[in-house]
């Protein structure tokens, strides 16, 4: 039997899964690590976290499954998208990476909207210009950091450093390329037209690939450092979006996949280049060969109720503060929580938003709280599913992401979305993805979608309950309240430290 291994690496950890070649997960390797925030709106990290991670998780994953190194067939890699790694011309790193949560450069994007013009980048790119992508973290470094843009000969993404040190190729995946904001989203490549009206010179961009080509074999020394063969294949993979995507089984329009992470997701995959017309849904290449995506982005999804609990509740178990929310009734008795407690993204851009709960009184106590940060993640989702529904029909939604182990939540989330949930049990479902695109490539599997039979495993249905009404009247309060208090959030982001 041969084994597939999905390595994914993510904003606080590193995962190896290991996949049997009839598509059953056989362990999971772990190692985490934090990231650095030298200032307000800042995120880094130093590369080579991901690469002692790695290391790390891939040992432990073929130490605890009892694996040798030579069992592996092929690689697949993942990783948190928009990450901006430079490398120098002797190949090291230039500075810190600035990563997909980091907010520094609104400057830059109203600098890229004005050289490009928004409507010529959306129409190009499939997107508008976003803080969080890795475009404007460019202009930023050669803005800011002249004599660091001066020295950096090569851009890469966060999985494609680990791509960089497994294999020495430099190389990545057209997922990943596509959040850049730097490519041609129907030509599936970079756009020279971008790339000049910005001045970045083409010469830092790596040459990109489908999810399921190979990209280079692991060298002697990516071999000596994790365990593996010296010449394993390792194929592109792709972005966390995109291989999710994939280890869910939304590989189909129609097929929703809403991720409850650190970050909140909706996602779909569409057969073409299809993108929301005025920017405000993401649009980029798919994992998938010759297909493309939607998706809306919140920032603090399951992320807010973490905050929530260590804030308010530090002593008390999540099943604790989940049962004190199932107590309450919907609507938390006149409660709203806005999760935009790290900016926002989907369907409002804008890096100064700020979290608000509203409508608070006395007889408020902790559930209400916990249920409505829960209601207000949900009303999140829904504003990006409602922006999905413009451009197709959702016939099924798959959740999937830390968020998706609260029973009282997945009903929550039902009822607000109007729709059954299938709950998919694999909290890894990235790495599974890039494991699956890996064993595609190298022919375990006819397709992607034969990998998907085969590997995604189904959980427990949602169906939306009577509650579903009693949550409109507090959707359409929730949906008044950002506009409302977005020059309030402005003033205050001003007076932060
Ligand atoms: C997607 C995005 C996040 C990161 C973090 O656009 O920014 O999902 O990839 O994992």
């Amino acid at each position: 039997m041969s084994y597939y291994l999905g390595i994914d690496s993510s904003t606080t950890a590193t995962k190896a899964l290991l996949m049997d070649a009839d598509g059953a997960v056989v362990v999971v390797g772990r190692s985490e690590y934090g990231y650095e925030t030298p200032h307000p709106l800042w995120a880094e990290q130093a590369p080579d976290l991901w690469w002692d991670a790695t290391r790390t998780a891939v040992r432990e994953a073929l130490g605890s499954a009892g694996i040798a190194g030579t069992e592996i067939a092929a690689i697949g890699l993942t990783g948190q998208m928009h990450g901006l790694i430079l490398l120098d011309e002797s190949g090291d790193v230039a500075r810190p990476a600035i990563l997909w949560n980091d907010q520094r450069t609104e400057a830059e994007c109203d600098e890229i909207r004005h050289l490009v013009g928004r409507q010529r980048l959306i129409d190009v790119t499939g997107n508008d210009a976003l803080t969080g992508f890795t475009a404007p973290k460019i202009l930023w470094v050669r803005n800011h950091e002249p004599e660091v843009f001066e020295r950096s000969s090569t851009m890469l993404l966060p999985k494609d450093y680990v791509r960089y040190r497994l294999t020495g190729s430099v190389a990545m995946d057209k997922a990943g390329g596509s959040g850049t904001l730097l490519f041609d989203l129907a030509a599936r490549n970079w756009s020279p037209e971008i790339a000049e009206a910005l001045g970045v010179p083409t010469s830092l961009l790596p040459q990109t690939f489908e999810g399921t080509e190979v990209t280079g074999v692991v060298s002697d020394e990516g071999a000596a450092a994790t365990g593996l063969r010296p010449g394993t294949p390792v194929m592109a993979g792709g972005g966390d979006q995109a291989a999710n995507g994939v280890g869910v089984g939304a590989i189909k329009p129609g097929i929703v996949a809403v991720s409850l992470g650190t970050s909140g997701v909706v996602f779909a995959a569409t057969n073409g280049p299809v993108f929301e017309p005025e920017g405000r849904l993401h649009a980029f290449c798919h994992a998938v060969p010759g297909m493309w995506h939607l998706m809306g982005v919140m920032l603090s999804a399951a992320g807010s109720y973490r905050w929530f609990r260590d804030t308010f509740a530090p002593q008390v178990s999540y099943e604790s503060v989940n049962s004190a929310a199932a107590e309450v009734s919907p609507g938390s008795n006149g409660l709203v929580f806005l999760p935009y407690l790290t900016g926002e993204r989907t369907p409002h851009p804008d890096p100064n938003a700020r979290g608000a709960f509203v409508g608070l009184t006395v007889r408020h106590e902790l559930g209400h709280l916990a249920r409505s940060v829960m209601e207000g993640v949900a009303f999140g989702l829904r504003d990006s599913a409602q922006l999905m529904e413009t451009e197709m029909r959702i016939e099924e939604v798959r959740v999937s992401g830390g968020g998706a182990a609260s029973k009282v939540w997945l009903q929550i989330l039902a009822d607000i979305l109007g729709q059954p949930l299938q709950v998919i049990d694999q909290p890894e479902a990235p790495a599974l993805g890039a494991a699956m695109l890996a064993a595609t490539g190298d022919g375990a599997f006819d397709s992607v979608a034969e990998a998907s039979s085969a590997a995604v495993v189904l959980g427990d249905t949602y169906e939306p309950t009577s509650h579903a009404d009693a949550y409109e009247e507090t959707y359409s309060v929730y949906r008044d309240l950002y506009p409302i208090l977005r020059d309030s959030f402005g003033r205050l982001s001003d007076l932060e430290d």
